[in-house]
């Protein structure tokens, strides 16, 4: 299968970045996962009204059809920022993809399960692209199916909204300061605040002793770190793990669709971990429902009978006990405050 909003993007480009420094004796040096900065763009500076502006926009049923759906209606902040469908239901039905959470997209090198979108801005769907076509949730007709200058209208109509994006961008509305402010409100969606990130930070108390054990198991014996690399827990690259196909898709030919690289087929963007300990569903189509199902997919060596899946995945022979460490580590990469978020007063 294809999306018809499909546009060619340039592969992600993957910097790695070796950083290495002294640790004092006896202490492990954990820096390497202290999450870095959030980078901005240059044309898109990160401001308090922006911000504001787009946590309002994030929820504001407004920018869809017939006033139907919000990106949080589909990014429950209190399901991690994921969906809680396992595939999203919009304006088309139910879609073959889960809603992966929107927690650090911020730091994505390409967005989507398949990366097809190459920054926050362009992923929302307001902004209009080479071809002359808008692609994401905003104007996608199986998702919120707005019709942009529609919606540019409508926000300008609301004295309130003017004001504020004139506050924040010295002018009314426009696609592209919709995008903007949706995109800035996004990359304060960032887990810094979650106890694997205070314990990197020098809390040692900060994480149970169970933790440390699945920290020390993610980064040997099951091979997390192979793909879920330090500091984003992501490599921001696409692999086939094996996942089940589930849902209205019969086949989701994930990366592939992308590039036509027949080693893509049915690869998968690298999900980040923070606040997935969070989420109602996991995967590309939501095939499964809790952290103990999907290590125990991991444990088994996914699916053997996948000509396509990656050479990374094999049986792991993690005990019980060690199953059971692994999920409370990753439970260490829940920021509560990005679960708590809520729906602002909208004008
Ligand atoms: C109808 C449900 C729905 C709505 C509404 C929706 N999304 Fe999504 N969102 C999804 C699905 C499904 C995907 C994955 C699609 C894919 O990979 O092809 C997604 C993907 C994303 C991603 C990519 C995350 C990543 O790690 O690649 C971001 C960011 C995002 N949405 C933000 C938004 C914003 C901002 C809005 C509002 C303008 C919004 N979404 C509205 C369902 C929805
Ligand atoms: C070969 C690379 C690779 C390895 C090794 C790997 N993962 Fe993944 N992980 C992925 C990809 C790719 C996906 C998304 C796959 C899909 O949707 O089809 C994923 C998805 C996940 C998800 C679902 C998150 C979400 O937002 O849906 C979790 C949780 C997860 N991995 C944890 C782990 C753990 C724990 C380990 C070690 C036991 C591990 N992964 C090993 C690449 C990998």
């Amino acid at each position: 299968m294809s999306f018809n909003f499909l546009r060619h993007i340039s592969p992600a480009i993957i910097a790695a970045s070796c950083l290495v420094i002294a640790a004092p004796a006896g202490a492990e040096d954990l820096s390497a996962w202290k999450l870095p900065a959030v980078p901005v763009p240059a044309d898109n500076p990160q401001s308090e009204a922006k911000i504001a502006l787009g946590h309002q926009l994030a929820f504001d049923t407004r920018l869809s059809k017939n006033d139907s759906i919000s990106c949080a209606g589909c990014h429950l902040p209190f399901a991690g920022g994921g969906g809680h469908t396992p595939r999203a239901f919009g304006h088309g039905g139910e879609l073959g993809r889960w809603a992966p959470t929107w927690v650090n997209s911020a730091y994505s090198t390409s967005l989507f399960w398949d990366g097809r979108a190459a920054s926050l801005e362009e992923q929302t769907g307001a902004l209009i692209d080479a071809r002359g076509n808008h692609m994401g949730p905003i104007s996608a007709p199986p998702e919120m199916a707005g019709d942009v200058p529609t919606v540019v209208n409508k926000l300008n109509a609301i004295p309130a909204y003017r004001k504020a994006f004139n506050k924040a961008f010295g002018e009314d509305a426009t696609p592209g300061n919709i995008a903007k402010a949706i995109a800035a409100y996004e990359r304060t969606l960032v887990a810094t605040d979650s106890p694997f990130q205070r314990y990197v930070n020098g809390d040692d108390k900060a994480i149970s002793k169970a933790a440390k054990r699945g920290f020390d198991l993610f980064r040997g014996k099951a091979l997390c770190i192979e793909c879920h690399t330090a500091p984003l827990m992501t490599d921001n690259d696409f692999h086939n793990i094996g996942v089940p196909q589930v849902g209205p898709l019969a086949e989701d030919e994930g990366r592939y669709a992308v590039t036509r690289d027949k080693d893509d087929m049915g690869a998968f963007k690298t999900p980040t971990l923070y606040n997935s300990a969070s989420l109602a569903f996991f995967m590309h189509d939501g095939a499964m429902s809790t952290m103990q199902q999907v290590i125990e997919h991991y444990n088994k060596g996914g699916d053997a009978k996948n000509k396509n899946q990656s050479s990374l995945i094999e049986p792991l022979k993690l005990s019980k006990a060690e199953v059971a460490d692994l999920v409370v580590f990753m439970e260490t990469l829940t920021d509560d405050r990005l679960n708590r978020i809520h729906r602002p007063e909208l004008p």
